[in-house]
């Protein structure tokens, strides 16, 4: 299995261009699903969570174009099974996103239930409900739920939490429902955002797009459609830690500077000079960064895809920063490798305290899911020495390049067996 040498003490520096949003991304490819017409996307990230989407939708008899320069085609005609079994499901549970399409499509939906997951337990009980508040029959038996409906009908539902993908399942079915759905305590996520203008591309009627209140008017059908993928916010915010722990100076390009908004202010606060452009973000770091504290939320308060990464960050800052994690409640398992890094990290509940060392030790580490396995490159690049890292699978799921770019900057890094 491959593994990723870091060897750490270089600052950054150069330019590197920011992939297309993988959160975007998939749920983008599932609303191919609504439409028997081709949907054209552009600026489509090379990863396995793709891949895995685009396989998913292949076995259901979507035509799915060869991926090229970040462009593909999907274009599902028909639907020849409406079916997303547990051997797909379980490598990735990004695969619900087909539930809320299907039945809106095909009046009918078999979806195997994600199951547990590394950082939480992560129901999907929303998806459900809302599906249900639309007139679905939905059973769960044998770890699969099966839905139903003749036709999906608007209705008024009220998310008891914020949830990304289940915001993205309920909007999605509602685009072909008969009648207009209401969807209270909405996420707001930009990658919502860009699914609702694809979608409106595609001709559906959306309105609130960004707010808690999503209001979505049922059409009978939709059309095909063009659209380009949103720069990835989770990925900038990485290279952007990254240049702030190891010092430098970058550019990054390709980007989207106001989808990073609670990022950026952290950086700041950290000592990070930082400067926006239309689609640029310059990051200059001089000296030893300062610890911040922080509390993750849903958009736009700070993402918790980016807490791991500010972890790593404070483990070398001066002075000492509180790490609270809201949405997930197992998500501090980077916390006790970076401890063989040789940070100073106490973890009480949902809060991790951080006193910032002088300096890490490279050791050898294992990544436990995508976010944990970037903070452990961010630390790899500060620590005195080589830090070696295991099941880095996890980190093609969500970075195109990784490698390849920070050596681009400066970075000793590279892929061995
Ligand atoms: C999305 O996951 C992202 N994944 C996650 O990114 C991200 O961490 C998360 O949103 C939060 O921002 C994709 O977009 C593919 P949620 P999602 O539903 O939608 C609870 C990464 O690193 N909940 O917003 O699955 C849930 O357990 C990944 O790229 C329910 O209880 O997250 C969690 O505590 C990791 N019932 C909270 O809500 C539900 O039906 C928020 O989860 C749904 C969610």
């Amino acid at each position: 299995m491959d593994k990723l040498l870091v060897t750490g003490g270089r600052p950054l520096a150069g330019e590197a261009r920011v992939s297309g949003a993988k959160n975007a991304a998939l749920p983008i490819l599932c609303a191919a699903l609504l439409t028997e017409k081709p949907l054209a996307l552009e600026n489509v990230p090379r990863l396995m969570d793709v891949r895995t989407m685009a396989k998913l939708l292949a076995q259901m008899g979507v035509e799915v174009g060869a991926q090229s320069d970040g462009r593909l085609e999907l274009r599902a005609k028909g639907i020849r099974e409406p079916v997303a079994g547990y051997e797909m499901v379980k490598t990735m549970r990004a695969s619900v996103l087909v539930l809320g399409p299907l039945l809106a499509r095909c009046g009918r939906a078999r979806v195997s239930l994600p199951g547990g997951c590394a950082i939480g337990a992560r129901p999907v009980d929303q998806h459900v409900k809302g599906l249900q508040a639309m007139g679905a029959e939905i059973t769960v038996e044998h770890g699969y739920m099966n839905a139903e409906a003749k036709r999906l009908r608007g209705a008024r539902v009220t998310m008891d939490m914020v949830t990304v993908t289940g915001t993205e399942n309920l909007m999605m079915a509602a685009t072909l429902a008969e009648g207009t759905t209401v969807l209270e305590n909405a996420a707001r996520e930009p990658e919502v955002v860009d699914l609702a203008n694809c979608l409106k591309a595609m001709g559906a009627k959306i309105e609130g797009a960004g707010t808690e209140v999503l209001r979505i008017e049922g059409m009978s059908s939709l059309s095909g459609a063009r659209h380009r993928v949103m720069p990835d916010r989770i990925e900038t915010g990485t290279y952007l830690a990254a240049v702030a722990a190891a010092g430098g100076k970058v550019r990054l390009t390709g980007a989207a500077p106001d989808t990073v908004g609670a990022t950026v202010e952290k950086l700041v606060e950290a000592g990070a000079r930082i400067a926006l452009g239309a689609d640029s973000i310059e990051i200059e770091m001089a000296g030893r960064a300062r610890a911040v504290s922080l509390t993750t939320a849903p958009y736009p308060g700070f993402a918790t895809d980016m807490q791991a990464q500010f972890m790593a960050l404070d483990c070398i800052a001066a002075g000492t920063g509180t790490i609270t994690e809201t949405i997930f409640e197992n998500r501090f398992m980077h916390a006790l490798e970076l401890q063989r890094l040789g940070a100073d990290i106490a973890i009480q509940g949902n809060t991790a305290v951080v006193r910032g060392v002088e300096q890490l030790q490279g050791a050898s580490v294992m990544a436990t899911d995508l976010r944990a396995s970037a903070s452990l490159v961010v630390a790899g690049l500060v620590a005195q020495g080589e830090t070696l890292i295991d099941r880095i699978y996890h980190l093609d799921r969500g970075y195109e390049g990784l490698e390849q770019k920070l050596s681009a900057l400066g970075a000793r890094i590279s892929r061995v067996r």
